[in-house]
């Protein structure tokens, strides 16, 4: 399985670093991947998927297999809300809701499930 990530301040970076995962970072959208992918982003706006996601999955969304999603449960509703939109949008499962960088609870069970995802 690849990974892809977006980051713009550094919390999904954190959360990728601590997996240990070599993972191709979304920048502007326009980057390639062909092989079946989890993604992991954060939430933008209200509720919003990021730009550059929304891009790279017009792109590459039919190797998708699974979003795990950052958020702040400050925004209420909208907590997480890019992940149940992407999962919605490209019939795929919402496997894991963090908030901000998470915690060392988090990265265990992110680890748990992607072990049994293939
Ligand atoms: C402008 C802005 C809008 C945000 N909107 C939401 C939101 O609607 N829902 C949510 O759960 N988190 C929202 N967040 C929180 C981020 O998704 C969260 O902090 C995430 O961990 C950021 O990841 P990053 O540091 O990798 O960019 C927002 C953050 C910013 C700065």
């Amino acid at each position: 399985m690849k990974y892809a990530y977006a980051s713009r301040t550094g919390n999904v970076e954190s959360i990728i670093s601590q997996l240990g995962l070599d993972a191709l970072f979304i920048q502007t959208g326009d980057e390639v991947m062909n092989e079946p992918f989890i993604l992991f982003t954060y939430t933008d706006g209200l509720g919003d998927v990021p730009m550059e996601v929304e891009t790279f999955l017009t792109l590459n969304g039919t190797n998708l297999k699974g979003v795990i999603v950052s958020g702040d449960m400050g925004y209420g509703d909208a907590y997480c809300q890019a992940g149940d939109k992407i999962a919605d949008e490209y019939g795929v499962e919402c496997l894991y809701k963090v908030e901000n960088a998470g915690e060392a609870g988090d990265i265990k069970a992110i680890e748990e499930i992607l072990s049994h995802v293939q």
